[in-house]
């Protein structure tokens, strides 16, 4: 077990290589059901964002096209995610957007808003993350959290998208390498009512929350800041 491997209680949660291996079919593969997410979680963030598990950026295109956002900062910790989030990063010539190889509880500075999709369900200690997240925003900040419930039905899912990207030469590999991400043992699919719990404990107010995104199976927060 590599030491860069994310543990609970001992156990490893998601090795990073799991994280690595996914980086280029993550930049790939794009659902309509992914976009919705990305596009609602977009409306509620404004100034200098940090996007929490980054993955291969796919919210810095959507953010760059927003003129209320003035800067990105993505954080992942998965070497092969953040060249992938380079490279698209690049292709915005936006010189305020920029990726960072951090694990979200060691980056420092302040952000106006943050955002965190389906990465929450693979933080080791999550409101020790969450309370990170608090201390990296200004006071009125909105963070943004998505992340799976047990009612998830990823095949479901993957079956509907097949009929979008049904000739797409990465989507076989991507529905396979989805199922295996989602059927980890360890993967804290938690409830909305746990979440809200959680988020609570670290300091946040919920100003929003739904779970009409991904059939059910996403639980959408927004949250505030306030001191
Ligand atoms: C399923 S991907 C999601 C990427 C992106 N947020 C999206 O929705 O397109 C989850 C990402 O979270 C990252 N991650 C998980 N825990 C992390 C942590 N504690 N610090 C930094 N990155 C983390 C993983 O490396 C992975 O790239």
């Amino acid at each position: 077990m590599s030491l860069n491997d994310f543990e609970r209680n001992g156990e490893v949660v998601y090795t990073v290589s799991e994280w690595e291996n996914y980086a280029r079919l993550h930049a790939s593969v794009t659902t309509s059901v992914q976009l919705a997410l990305y596009r609602e979680s977009c409306k509620h963030l404004s100034g200098s964002v940090v996007d929490c598990g980054c993955g291969s950026a796919k919210m810095a295109p959507l953010l760059a096209g927003q003129a209320s956002v003035t800067a990105y900062t993505g954080i992942d910790y998965a070497q092969e995610m953040v060249s992938v989030a380079r490279q698209v990063v690049q292709t915005l010539n936006r010189s305020s957007f920029t990726i960072r190889h951090n694990r979200i509880e060691d980056e420092v500075g302040q952000f106006d808003g943050a955002v965190s999709i389906q990465s929450y369900y693979a933080w080791p200690e999550p409101v020790v993350t969450l309370k990170h997240i608090f201390d990296l925003l200004v006071d009125g900040a909105n963070f943004v959290l998505a992340t799976p419930n047990r009612e998830l039905c990823l095949e479901k899912l993957l079956q509907d998208a097949e009929k979008e990207l049904v000739a797409h030469p990465d989507f076989g590999a991507f529905k396979h390498y989805n199922l295996k991400l989602a059927g980890n043992p360890q993967a804290n699919f938690i409830s909305m009512d746990g979440l809200i719990r959680q988020v609570q404990q670290a300091g946040f107010r919920v100003r929003e929350c739904h779970q009409q995104h991904f059939g059910g199976g996403m639980n959408f927060l927004v949250l505030r800041k306030e001191t």
